[in-house]
């Protein structure tokens, strides 16, 4: 039992990302520079998802290990803190693979065969063996991840909201099943009865005004209540939410989805960033690699020579202006392209010079991790047990609500 009223802390985040190793700005930009916004807002947990590489390449373990580690070098070069946030792998925390056995036994078979991405990804993925058991299940061991940490808030970007999106449909079918026990009332007037007669009557009048009369302000009033209340358990809490709201016991709390609001981010060639396109900036490249990658990167076609006058809506740097520039050397940028005025080389250098800063900042920061794996594997192992706590407490409810517990 949850001994902690945890009613007013904040919010927590949590949010997760597949060993890919090292990092580019695609993934910084889409990803990373938002988690790393948030750790100082939130109670945030960021985790390697290790298990979810499997679901795709069970034959290519042998790099798993090492692009966790480098990935993680490069969340801690980005700024993200293990004394902010949480930062964890998922196998570290087995108690996932037990909650992930319970809800596969919960969820409907359409509702993953439904999901968009696993029919897109067959076709996309060819020569990949997509035909398991364990990549139908991705999307159910997903909201394992998320449910697991009961987390507020999960901070995906747009191709993941459909699974955070399968998450909260599955807690909810997880709560109306097991939620409601056969002394589940009975154990709710015992803890209204434990905060005195005035709490209980004013409680019990907003249940009657809201179930019975769809009153949404006496619903507010009573949530209102419940998070004013001290020193009782959050187990008892969720008792009493669910009775309001009618839905049993929340075990499992539905998470909102926060898509990310992403820059577009163009690779050197034009594309998509991305490592499968050799096209990309990475989060650790020296300066130099940077002057090299800049200098080749696509602009406007239309501007063969320097008296060519260019389009920035066609130039891809001008795409990264929008990034890296502010609004003075964008006007400068812009200007100096329409009427002709400055070449581009001319316009890639404070781009360069951006990007180049930003690069140092995170090499300075990633060394001593980068050079010394232990102290990464200490990170990690450190979260990891803090997050097993969290994870451990869930479990305990899971299975006392499922009726699993012995002894
Ligand atoms: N499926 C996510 C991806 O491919 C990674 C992921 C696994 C995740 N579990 C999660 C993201 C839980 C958010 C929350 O990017
Ligand atoms: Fe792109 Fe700048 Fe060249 Fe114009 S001048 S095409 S914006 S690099």
């Amino acid at each position: 039992m949850t001994q902690a009223n945890t009613a007013r802390r904040p919010d927590r985040v949590l949010s997760g990302m597949r060993p890919t190793g090292r990092m580019h700005l695609g993934n910084y930009h889409g990803a990373l520079k938002n988690w790393v916004d948030l750790q100082t807002q939130y109670d945030c947990y960021f985790f390697v998802a290790d298990w979810h590489a499997l679901t795709t390449a069970y034959d290519e373990t042998q790099t798993i290990e090492d692009f966790s580690r480098e990935m993680v070098v490069d969340w801690l070069g980005a700024g993200l803190s293990p004394e902010h946030a949480t930062i964890f792998v998922q196998s570290k925390v087995p108690e996932h693979a037990e909650l992930h056995l319970f809800l596969s036994m919960i969820t409907p078979l359409s509702w993953v065969e439904r999901v968009p991405t696993y029919k897109e990804m067959i076709d996309s993925l060819e020569s990949k063996d997509l035909a398991t058991y364990g990549f139908l299940g991705y999307p159910v061991l997903q909201a394992a991840d998320i449910l697991m940490y009961r987390a507020e808030r999960v901070p995906v970007g747009m191709d993941q909201a459909p699974h955070v999106e399968m998450s909260r449909e599955i807690a909810r079918r997880f709560n109306d099943i097991f939620g409601r026990g056969a002394d589940f009332e009975s154990q709710v007037m015992a803890t209204l009865d434990s905060q005195g007669g005035e709490f209980k009557k004013a409680f019990l009048h907003c249940h009657r005004r809201y179930r019975e009369g769809g009153d949404a302000e006496a619903l507010r009033q009573g949530l209102a209540m419940l998070g004013g209340l001290e020193s009782v358990a959050q187990e008892y809490v969720e008792r009493l939410e669910g009775y309001l709201r009618g839905t049993g016991r929340v075990i499992l709390p539905e998470p909102q989805t926060l898509v990310t609001e992403t820059p577009r981010v163009v690779g050197l060639d034009g594309r998509k960033m991305s490592k499968s396109y050799g096209n990309t900036i990475q989060l650790r490249d020296s300066p130099e690699v940077i002057e090299r990658k800049v200098a080749r990167m696509q602009t406007d076609p239309a501007r063969v020579r320097l008296k060519d006058p260019g389009d920035p809506a066609k130039c891809p740097v001008y795409a990264w202006h929008e990034i890296y520039l502010d609004e003075e050397q964008r006007q400068w940028a812009a200007e100096g392209c329409r009427t002709a005025s400055i070449g581009c080389r001319d316009c890639k250098q404070p781009l360069i010079d951006a990007l180049s800063a930003e690069r140092t900042e995170f090499i300075e920061r990633a060394t001593p991790y980068a050079e010394n794996p232990a102290e990464v594997e200490r990170v990690l192992a450190a979260g990891s047990e803090k997050a097993r706590v969290i994870a451990k407490e869930t479990m305990h409810d899971v299975r006392s609500a499922i009726g699993l517990i012995h002894g």
